[in-house]
Formats: C-alpha cells, sequence, structure tokens
C-alpha cells in the first residue's frame, strides 16, 4: 500500500498535533451544551475517532451514510442514509464531520436534511478542505488543513474503497489511478 503513494501531504504528526488545536475550538463553542456530533462514513470515522477523544466535554455521537463518489474519482448522485431520526435532533446544536469538503454538495445535503429534522443549529467540520473544486456556496467553521486539488488517501479517505487505514494523509501515483478500473468501489 504505502508504494502507491506518490507523497506524504500530512504526517501522522502534523495531523495529531492538529486535531488537538481543532479540538480546543471545538470544545470553546460548545462550553454550555451538550452537541450532537454526526460524522459522515466512512470517510470521517478516523478522524471523528481521534477528534472525540481530545474533546473534555459532554456530547453525543450520531453516523450517517452518504455516498457521492461511484467510479474512482468522479462524483455521482449523492445517496443519504441512515441520517438520525427526529427525536435525536429537535433543538439540539449538530456538529456535522466530514473527512473533506470538495464541490461541497455532500455537506451541503446533510446539512439541510438535519436542519429540517428539527436541529437547532448546524455547524460544519472538515479535516481537508479543497476550496478551488467548491461547486455550491459552503464554508466550514472548523477545518483542518487546507489542500491543494489533487487527490488524496489515508486517515479514513479512500480511492475505490483502499487505503483508509494509511496514518497520514498522501498522494496515489497515476500508475494507481490508471489500474483502478477493476477495483471494486465502495462509500
Ligand atoms: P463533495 O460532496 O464533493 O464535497 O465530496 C465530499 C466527499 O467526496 C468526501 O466525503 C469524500 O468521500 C469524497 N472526496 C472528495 N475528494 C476526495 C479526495 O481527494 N480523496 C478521497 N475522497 C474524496
Ligand atoms: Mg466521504
Amino acid at each position: 500500500m504505502h508504494d502507491d503513494i506518490e507523497r506524504i501531504l500530512l504526517t501522522e504528526h502534523e495531523l495529531r498535533v492538529r486535531v488537538v488545536h481543532l479540538a480546543a475550538e471545538i470544545a470553546a463553542v460548545y462550553a454550555h451544551d451538550e452537541p450532537t456530533l454526526v460524522a459522515v462514513l466512512k470517510g470521517s470515522v478516523v478522524f471523528v475517532a481521534d477528534l472525540i477523544r481530545c474533546l473534555p466535554i459532554p456530547l453525543r455521537l450520531a453516523f450517517v451514510w452518504a455516498e457521492s463518489y461511484r467510479q474512482g474519482t468522479r462524483a455521482g448522485r449523492l445517496e443519504l442514509s441512515g441520517l438520525p431520526p427526529e427525536e435525536d435532533l429537535r433543538g439540539r446544536r449538530v456538529l456535522l464531520i466530514d473527512d473533506i469538503l470538495d464541490s461541497g454538495r455532500t455537506l451541503s445535503a446533510i446539512r439541510a436534511e438535519l436542519g429540517s429534522r428539527g436541529a437547532r443549529e448546524v455547524r460544519t467540520c472538515v479535516l481537508l478542505d479543497k476550496p478551488v473544486r467548491r461547486a455550491v456556496e459552503l464554508e466550514a467553521d472548523h477545518v483542518g488543513f487546507r489542500v491543494e486539488d489533487l487527490f488524496v488517501v489515508g486517515y479514513g479517505l479512500d480511492f475505490a474503497g483502499r487505503y483508509r487505514n494509511l496514518p497520514y494523509v498522501g498522494a496515489l501515483k497515476p500508475r494507481v489511478f490508471a489500474s483502478a478500473s477493476g477495483m471494486e468501489r465502495a462509500p
């Protein structure tokens, strides 16, 4: 797996340090409320697992499924499932968490759904932000790192279902994209 990586963009150490700072930022926002963290599967699992262990505040954790990338790096139709029921959201402050903010379609669709299910407030937090790719108007309230327009994997992010378990964030070698046609695509 490591052989497929062209270069490392964010090391384990850089990720760890930034997550601690993000957590401090977030803890200050929710000093007087118990937020519900809604993490987008599967890409945010590594990030959210590290983040919540740095948050010294009462919180609830929920997940939502989003599938947007159907083939390789090309976005397909967005499908959401497993959204928390209204009774878990009504009147609550929600922090929506994803691995990466790209076109913005995923987070803006989920944010709208959470709002229509009665959330009092929806803030957003992403590990990575690719601002040049934005197709809908959305800026995250908490951003780990801004990255260039490059397909990245690791620390939860996948290509064709693989590489989520890399402990760093890296860019794939071009030959991996070229040989990807036979690989299975997972959400
Ligand atoms: P958006 O709806 O275009 O903002 O896409 C967000 C989703 O696309 C993320 O949750 C990721 O699953 C996926 N995605 C976007 N860019 C990358 C990337 O560079 N590597 C891996 N997944 C990505
Ligand atoms: Mg995702």
